[in-house]
């Protein structure tokens, strides 16, 4: 598991992007989820951080009070997360989670990650977050978004990235165990080529009383 994009460019990346959000709306949205997730569980939840990048996002929520673990498969990165952050803990892995203890995390966040991870895996991979996190998991994911229907790749600098409709991206989550709880929708401006969408969601439990009507997948045109 590599991210030869980030690597080579983690250095740029760290001088274009120096804290963890680009807007008030992005703090807004990240510290609504968190909210939401400490009025629930309490004193230090457990939070995943994926595709931590330089781990400014694990910082704040590590600075609410959050026991946070970032992961991230650019082994760049990961080096400047761990010198500007040497008091939270990042580990190597992709997405999947494949060492991440999914199982005792309250919560997972893929800011601006998801988009890295071709659409044909993203099903897989939010179902193994529902199966091992449990009901009531919170996720938070952020992406570029698209008023078209479905999922569009698109011409990112770094890596191949892909923009997804928020309904596809509902829909998805509702067919692998998630109810989506909010979305935000920032539009486009002079600096957001693209629709940024912020979608909070939790695991539902396993029995299926308000499971979807609809299903589909990366590859099919949405209903
Ligand atoms: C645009 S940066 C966002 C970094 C950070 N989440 C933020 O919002 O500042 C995308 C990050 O996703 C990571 N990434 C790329 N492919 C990934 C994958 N398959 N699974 C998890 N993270 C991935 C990259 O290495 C990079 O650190």
């Amino acid at each position: 598991m590599t991210q030869p994009g980030y690597d080579a460019l983690a250095a740029e990346y760290a001088a274009a992007f120096p804290s963890a959000f680009r807007s008030e709306l992005e703090r807004h949205a990240v510290d609504c989820f968190a909210d939401m997730l400490a009025s629930e569980t309490g004193d230090t939840p457990v939070v995943i951080d994926i595709g931590c990048g330089q781990g400014h996002i694990a910082a704040h929520l590590h600075a609410r009070g959050m026991s946070v673990l970032g992961v991230d498969p650019s082994a760049e990165m990961l080096r400047f997360a761990r010198r500007e952050y040497p008091g939270i803990r990042f580990l190597h892995d992709d997405a999947d989670c494949a060492s991440a203890p999914v199982e005792q995390c309250a919560g997972l966040i893929a800011q601006f990650s998801l988009i890295h991870v071709e659409p044909r895996r993203v099903p897989g991979i939010l179902a193994s977050w529902h199966r091992r996190g449990g009901p009531g998991t919170w996720v938070l994911i952020a992406m570029q978004g698209s008023d078209e229907t479905g999922v569009h790749e698109f011409d990112h600098l770094v890596a191949r990235a892909w923009r997804w409709h928020p309904d596809a991206l509902s829909i998805t989550l509702a067919d692998t165990g998630f109810e989506e709880v909010f979305r935000m929708i920032r539009r486009p401006d002079s600096d957001h080529r693209f629709p940024e969408v912020y979608l909070v969601a939790r695991a539902r439990s396993n029995d299926t009383t308000s499971a979807p009507h609809r299903s589909w997948t990366p590859s099919e045109p949405i209903p």
